[in-house]
């Protein structure tokens, strides 16, 4: 039984930061960021969007379709979780009007728990396969201020659904994964940005990209002249591309391009969305590149800590039918440019903790936002 990808949706918050904006800023030459991290602008998210609203709205789509309808389970991947008890995905539940015969549940291993849920997901559907699951990835990357990651900051979600004979990819069975105790990015629950060692980060993500890719080869018989494309997580486009360049020793540019360029575009827009970022790249791959029917396309999932998977799979015929790439792009484009002053003020908000009624600010969002807050009870409302 072939199981995949059925459909898939992007959103990310209506405002960005131009990282030309933050160079000038901090004094910084701006070819640093654009061609040294390989990122134009970054995502951001305002008082009243968090990763449900953001989730939300990448669901929501999918929802007018009616690809949500017979939805079993919902795995929510996240490493920006909003408490420490209940499962992100069930404001979701209620936002999306889901069935009440549903399980939903969160998923954290940094940025790949995604991956984790694509799989536990197709388990799922190995058993039941007249059911769905929907799998949702949704963060906010968030760093220090003047700190070398305040550049690969940014915010996202994907949703997908993981159903038998799938619309757009099947997932192959071979996989290749790799986990190691490393301290090269984290965040303790008293902290909000995140901590990271980041070179050493830069590398713990080749050894596993190493690694992984070995067995994955080793069990497939596969090599890299089997793939059309290759989508990777994305902290920023430049790690991509390094990391390509090491499987591929003395690729050309022009191949490099070809082979991931496509995957990229979303992300140098966007900024890092941490447990999305690999799917980002699949959607961008997806809406912008030529017709990829019948085509293999190998993937690789990082978090930090670390685990890394590398995976494979076939682009279905007609694939192009499910997608929202014109959704996605009409998002992108109509987004509002922040000052740098309205970058700082957003970023030193905060989320009040006295239990207290706050009606956050109205800013532009999706389909739904994060209204307030009433003795410790998140609010949130459809626009
Ligand atoms: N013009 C062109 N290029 C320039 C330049 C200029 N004026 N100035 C610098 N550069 C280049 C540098 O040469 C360097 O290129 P190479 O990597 O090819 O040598 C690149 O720009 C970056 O410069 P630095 O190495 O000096 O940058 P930095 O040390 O200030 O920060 C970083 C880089 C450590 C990755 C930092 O962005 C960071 O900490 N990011 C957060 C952590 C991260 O994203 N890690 C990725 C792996 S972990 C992961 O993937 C999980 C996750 O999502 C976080």
């Amino acid at each position: 039984m072939n199981i995949g990808i059925d459909q898939i949706s992007f959103y990310t918050s209506q405002y960005f930061l131009d990282l030309r904006t933050l160079a000038e800023a901090r004094g910084i030459d701006p070819n640093k960021y654009i061609i040294g991290i390989g990122q134009s602008k970054m995502g951001i998210s305002p008082p009243d969007e968090d990763i449900v609203t953001m989730a939300a709205s990448a669901a929501f789509p999918l929802k007018q379709r009616g690809a949500l309808d017979n939805i079993e389970t919902l795995l929510f991947a996240t490493e920006s979780g909003i408490d420490q008890s209940k499962a992100a995905g069930l404001f979701l539940h209620s936002l999306l009007d889901l069935p009440e015969r549903c399980r939903v549940v969160e998923l954290k291993q940094a940025c790949y728990s995604a991956t984790a849920a694509l799989r536990m997901a197709m388990g799922l559907v190995a058993m039941r396969p007249q059911n769905k699951v929907l799998v949702i990835a949704s963060d906010i990357a968030r760093y220090k201020l003047k700190s070398p990651g305040e550049s690969t900051q940014g915010c996202g979600a994907v949703a997908f659904t993981i159903s038998a004979d799938p619309r757009i990819l099947t997932i192959d069975p071979e996989a290749g994964f790799y986990s190691a105790d490393v301290m090269d990015f984290w965040r303790p629950n008293y902290l909000s940005e995140a901590l990271v060692d980041g070179k050493f980060s830069t590398l713990t993500y080749i050894k596993s990209l190493k690694a992984s890719w070995k067995q994955y080869a080793e069990e497939s018989g596969r090599s890299l002249e089997d793939f059309s494309r290759f989508c990777y997580h994305i902290p920023f486009t430049r790690m991509a591309a390094k990391a390509h360049q090491k499987l591929a020793r003395g690729i050309s540019e022009e191949n490099l391009e070809r082979v991931i360029g496509e995957s990229l575009l979303y992300s140098r827009d966007a900024g890092n969305c941490y447990s999305a970022a690999l799917y980002v790249g699949l959607t961008s791959l997806l809406d912008n590149a030529e017709d990829l029917s019948g085509q293999r396309i190998g993937l690789y999932s990082y978090g930090s800590g670390c685990v890394g998977e590398f995976f494979s799979g076939v682009v279905q015929p007609n694939y192009r039918k499910s997608l929202l790439t014109k959704l996605h792009q009409t998002m992108l484009t109509e987004r509002a440019e922040l000052t740098f002053q309205q970058y700082e003020d957003i970023y030193h908000y905060g989320t009040p903790t006295d239990g207290g009624t706050h009606d956050f600010p109205q800013y532009r969002t999706g389909p739904f936002r994060f209204a307030g807050l009433q003795s410790h009870k998140r609010i949130y409302e459809k626009t």
